[in-house]
C-alpha cells in the first residue's frame, strides 16, 4: 500500500515541497463520475496567488536536482515505475471513476506508463553530447574543439488533458526530470484525482522536495498564470488546439512541446484487404469512446469498394458494447455534457445535410451511441471537426488524389493510415500526406511510447517520444577548447 498520506477520505491535497497542502483559500473542486455522478474527490481549486509557491518551490529544488549524477535520478524513476506497478490495480480502479475510461484500457494506460518510466530512465543514461573539431571546417586547422553537452532548461510545466492523466503526465514528468529539470504538473481537473495518485508515486520513489510539484485547479484561472510565470523555463502541453494556441500566445520565447487535436484519416485503396482495414479502424475510431487525438476520425475510401468495407465495419460497430467502464463496456460516458452536446451537434449537422446514418444517432444523458454515417460530403461539419466521441463518418471518394486533398484540407495534420497492398502506391500517397505519421496497413496511434509522435497544422508543434522528449527538454551547451 502507498506510504505517503495525501488525502483524507476524498479530500485530496497538492503537492507541494514534498508536502501534501489543501488550498489557502480552502476552495475545492468537487470531481464527480461521469458515469453516474458520484464524487470520486474534492481537489484543492487554487488560485494565481497560490500558484507562484508551486513554481518558486520547482525553481529552488532544481539547482540541486540538476548536480545529482543522472544515474541516481534515473533510480528514483525505476522506483516509480516499480510503485506504479505495485498500485496498477488501485491506479486503474480511479481512472475508471474518474475518466469512465473501462478497465481493460485502464489498466492498459497505467502498465504501458509503468514501462514508459522505466525506458525514459534508461533512454536518459544514454543522452549524450559530442564533440567537434575545427578542422572539419573549410580554413580552419586543428585549433579549436567544441564539446557540446546536454543541459536541464530548468522547470517545466506539464499540463495533461484528460484522457490520459496517468500516461500523458508521466510522458512529460518522466523525461523532465531525467534531464534534470524539475516540474509543475497542472492536472486536467477531470482527472486530477488520478493525477494526485502519480504525485504519490513520484513521492513515495523518493523525488526530493520540490522536484516535482503537483498543483490542480482549473485550467482558466490558473493555466494562464502559470505558462506566463516567468519562472517556468518550458511548456510540455498536451490538449486541444485551441489551448494549445492560446498557450503559444502567452508564452514569448519558452520552448513549447505542444500535442494537440486531430482529424486522422484512414484512407482506403481499391487493393486493401478490406478485412483487417475494418477491424483496425473500427477498434482506432472506437476505443475509449473516441476519446483520444489519434482516433480514426474519418475514412476515406475509394468508391468502388466502398460498399464491401462497409459490409465489414458495420457488423463490427454493432458489436460494440454499450455500458458502464467497470463492466469493460467498450462504449462509455463521454467526459462531460458540454462534450455529448457538441457530438450531438455534429451527428444532428450530417443528419440534415443528408449523410447516410448506418446505425448509432441515440443518447441516453452523456452516453453516445456508436454512431457511422455513409456518404458524408465536405459540406458537413464531421467532415472537419473533432467529435472526440463514438461518431464514425466515411466519405467515398473517387480518385487517390481526391483523398489526399480532402486529408490535406483539414486543419489538423496528426496521423493518417493508408490501407493498400501495393507498396508503390502507399508510398506515393504517403509522401503527400501532411501529416506527423502515416500508419501503414495500421490504426493511427501514438505508441509504443518511443516513437517520435508529432503533428503538424493545428495539431502541434515539437516531436513528443521518449528520446525526442528529453532532447525537447534539455538544450545543447558547448565549451570551446581553443589551442594551438
Ligand atoms: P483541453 O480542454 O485543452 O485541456 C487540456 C489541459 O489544459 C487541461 O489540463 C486543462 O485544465 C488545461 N487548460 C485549460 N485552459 C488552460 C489555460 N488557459 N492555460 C493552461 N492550461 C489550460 O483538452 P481536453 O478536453 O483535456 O482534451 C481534449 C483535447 O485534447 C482534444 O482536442 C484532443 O484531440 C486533444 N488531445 C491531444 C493529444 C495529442 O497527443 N495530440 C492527446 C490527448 C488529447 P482544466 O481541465 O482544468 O480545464
Ligand atoms: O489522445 C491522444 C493520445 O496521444 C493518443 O494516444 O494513440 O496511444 O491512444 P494513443
Amino acid at each position: 500500500m502507498f506510504r505517503c498520506i495525501f488525502s483524507e477520505g476524498k479530500i485530496y491535497k497538492n503537492l507541494l515541497n514534498g508536502q501534501w497542502v489543501d488550498s489557502r483559500s480552502g476552495k475545492r473542486d468537487r470531481i464527480l463520475s461521469p458515469t453516474d455522478g458520484t464524487l470520486v474527490g474534492e481537489v484543492p481549486a487554487s488560485t494565481p496567488e497560490e500558484a507562484d509557491a508551486f513554481v518558486k518551490g520547482a525553481a529552488e529544488a532544481q539547482r540541486s536536482w540538476a548536480k545529482i549524477p543522472v544515474n541516481e535520478r534515473a533510480a528514483i524513476l525505476h522506483k516509480a515505475a516499480e510503485v506504479l506497478d505495485r498500485e496498477k490495480e488501485v491506479l486503474a480502479e480511479v481512472l475508471v471513476c474518474e475518466i469512465a475510461k473501462n478497465k481493460k484500457s485502464s489498466l492498459s494506460e497505467v502498465a504501458r506508463t509503468v514501462d514508459l518510466i522505466h525506458f525514459t530512465a534508461e533512454e536518459g543514461k544514454r543522452i549524450t553530447g559530442e564533440s567537434l573539431s575545427s578542422g572539419a571546417f573549410p580554413g580552419f586547422h586543428e585549433t579549436k574543439l567544441s564539446i557540446a553537452n546536454r543541459v536541464p532548461l530548468g522547470v517545466v510545466l506539464a499540463i495533461a488533458p484528460f484522457n490520459y492523466p496517468i500516461n500523458l503526465a508521466a510522458s512529460k514528468i518522466a523525461p523532465a526530470l531525467v534531464a534534470g529539470n524539475t516540474v509543475v504538473f497542472k492536472p486536467p481537473t477531470q482527472g486530477s484525482v488520478s493525477a494526485l495518485y502519480l504525485g504519490r508515486v513520484f513521492c513515495e520513489a523518493g523525488l526530493p522536495p520540490g522536484v516535482m510539484n503537483v498543483i490542480t485547479g482549473q485550467g482558466r484561472s490558473i493555466g494562464d498564470y502559470l505558462v506566463a510565470h516567468p519562472l517556468v523555463n518550458m511548456v510540455a502541453f498536451t490538449g486541444s488546439s485551441k489551448v494549445g494556441k492560446h498557450i503559444a500566445s502567452l508564452t514569448g520565447m519558452k520552448p513549447l512541446l505542444l500535442e494537440l487535436g486531430g482529424k486522422d484519416a484512414a484512407i482506403v485503396l481499391e487493393d486493401a484487404d478490406l478485412d483487417l482495414a475494418a477491424q483496425l479502424i473500427v477498434a482506432g475510431a472506437f476505443s475509449f469512446s473516441g476519446q483520444r487525438c489519434t482516433a480514426v476520425k474519418r475514412i476515406l475510401v475509394m468508391e468502388s469498394v466502398a460498399d464491401e468495407l462497409i459490409g465489414h465495419i458495420l457488423p463490427l460497430v454493432k458489436a460494440l458494447t454499450v455500458g458502464r467502464p467497470e463492466n469493460n463496456a467498450d462504449i462509455t460516458t463521454l467526459i462531460s455534457k458540454e462534450a455529448a452536446d457538441f457530438v450531438q451537434e455534429l451527428i444532428e449537422d450530417a443528419v440534415r445535410k443528408g449523410a447516410k446514418l448506418l446505425m448509432g444517432n441515440k443518447r441516453d444523458k452523456n452516453l453516445i451511441y456508436p454512431t457511422l454515417f455513409d456518404k458524408v460530403t465536405v459540406d458537413m461539419r464531421i467532415a472537419w471537426e473533432e467529435p472526440f466521441g463514438p461518431v464514425l463518418p466515411i466519405l467515398r471518394v473517387k480518385t487517390l488524389d481526391e483523398a489526399v486533398k480532402i486529408t490535406n484540407d483539414s486543419e489538423y495534420g496528426l496521423q493518417a493510415s493508408v490501407f493498400s497492398k501495393n507498396i508503390d502506391a502507399v508510398f506515393g500517397v504517403a509522401s503527400r500526406l501532411e501529416v506527423g505519421t502515416i500508419q501503414v496497413n495500421g490504426k493511427t496511434e501514438r505508441g509504443p511510447d518511443h516513437f517520435p509522435f508529432v503533428g503538424v497544422k493545428s495539431s502541434g508543434m515539437g516531436t513528443q517520444g521518449i528520446r525526442y522528449s528529453i532532447e525537447a527538454m534539455s538544450r545543447t551547451k558547448t565549451i570551446v577548447l581553443n589551442f594551438s
